[in-house]
């Protein structure tokens, strides 16, 4: 018998139900030709689920992920929902609780450049060497994305101050360090912990913390380093990096930056996990509204992040690895999409998604 599973697939908004239609094709690339089953239970989220069900996140959805493997998201946000009160916008009102409730502190965005495809970078070679390989471990449920208190002061309406709680504790610091720690063992035996220590007192315990987590981990090698300099560090030498583990928003700064290292912010994928390796699985690059509807968004981060899914959520490995393989052959061929391309010679969004899964079920036969 097949072995079965059972996804929650949230498109949401802007590029999202686009870009889901081709990791579909994966799925049923997958399906067809693989001993196992996975099957789909599409919900709404986001914009779309306040225009049909008049609120972000509702009930069914958060039920329908309850009882799932894992969940695929698409994106959520646009314009038209940005009047809302914040909480009822599609970020704050759905894609953050969702992280909350589920407890998926971890976040991982693997930055990856191969050799081959060095034109795709921004960078000129001789920085890009033989390519570069970064994990960005990002802290995703603490920090001044969600710290106490928030808010504004309104009394004088002449000059309004608004205020964010940069706070972590002890406990955060360490569950997260411990992944970075653990997951750079697999990889080159290299953390780098990324801070604003000479300015932020969150910073100073939080190199305090990294720094006695460390200790457990006596082969891997700890560096730290203040967000500014890694900001440049990674232009300047990318290949040098190989785990950088950050906070919430060091962690969602630099990830951006790395993306475009590799060609385009379309290819980044991410994956949120909590203590069970229960996640939520998302491009990084959000919805793109300008690019709705023109065919022209690059699907490769959704179809990433579902090979995400299959390796920590699902322990499918080595159908991950074929996903993986099926986009590096496909951009090898020469195959591309506007993002990634001279503004002439571009796949649409479907064909690129099609591209791929021809190159997957010839490698899977
Ligand atoms: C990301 C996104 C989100 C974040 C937004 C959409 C709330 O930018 O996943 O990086 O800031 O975490
Ligand atoms: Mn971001």
């Amino acid at each position: 018998m097949k072995e079965s599973y059972v996804i929650a697939v949230l498109p949401g908004d802007g590029i999202g139900p686009e870009v889901m239609l081709e990791a579909y094709k994966i799925l049923e690339v997958i399906n067809n030709n693989l001993n196992v089953k996975i099957h789909t239970n599409e919900l709404p989220i986001g914009g779309f689920a306040i225009d049909t069900c008049g609120t972000p996140f509702p009930k069914k959805t958060l039920d329908g992920c309850i009882k799932s493997d894992a969940i695929l998201f698409g994106s959520v946000g646009g314009e038209q929902w940005s009047h809302l009160p914040r909480d009822k916008q599609p970020e704050r009102g759905a894609l953050l609780p969702l992280r909350q409730f589920f407890d998926l502190f971890v976040n991982i965005r693997p930055i990856k450049l191969n050799a081959a495809l060095k034109q795709l970078s921004p960078l000129r070679g001789r920085v890009i060497k033989d390519g570069f390989d970064i994990l960005c471990v990002r802290e995703l449920i603490g920090g001044i994305y969600f710290g106490l208190p928030k808010g504004r002061n309104t009394f004088d309406k002449k000059n309004i101050s608004a205020f964010d709680t940069e706070i972590y504790s002890t406990k955060e610091i360490e569950r997260i360090a411990n992944i970075a720690f653990k997951l750079s063992l697999k990889r080159k035996k290299k953390v780098f912990s990324i801070d604003k220590a000479n300015v932020l007192e969150s910073s100073v315990l939080w190199r305090e913390v990294v720094t006695k987590v460390s200790k457990n981990f006596p082969d891997v090698q700890l560096n730290h380093l203040y967000v500014d300099n890694a900001a440049m560090q990674l232009i300047s030498n990318p290949s040098q990096f190989d785990v950088i583990l950050c906070s919430n928003l060091f962690g969602d700064i630099l990830s951006d930056e790395c993306a475009i290292l590799t060609g385009s912010i379309g290819m980044l994928p991410s994956a949120s996990l909590n203590k069970n390796f229960f996640g939520l699985f998302e491009p990084a690059g959000g919805s793109a509204p300008n690019l709705k509807g023109k065919k022209l968004a690059n699907p490769i981060a959704q179809i990433l992040s579902l090979s995400l899914l299959l390796k920590y959520s699902l322990n499918l490995n080595i159908i991950a690895e074929y996903i993986e393989l099926a986009v590096i052959n496909t951009l090898k061929k020469g195959y591309r999409t506007f993002d990634i391309s001279n503004g002439q010679d571009y796949l649409s969004t479907d064909q690129m998604g099609t591209k791929i899964a021809q190159t997957l079920s010839e490698i899977i036969k």
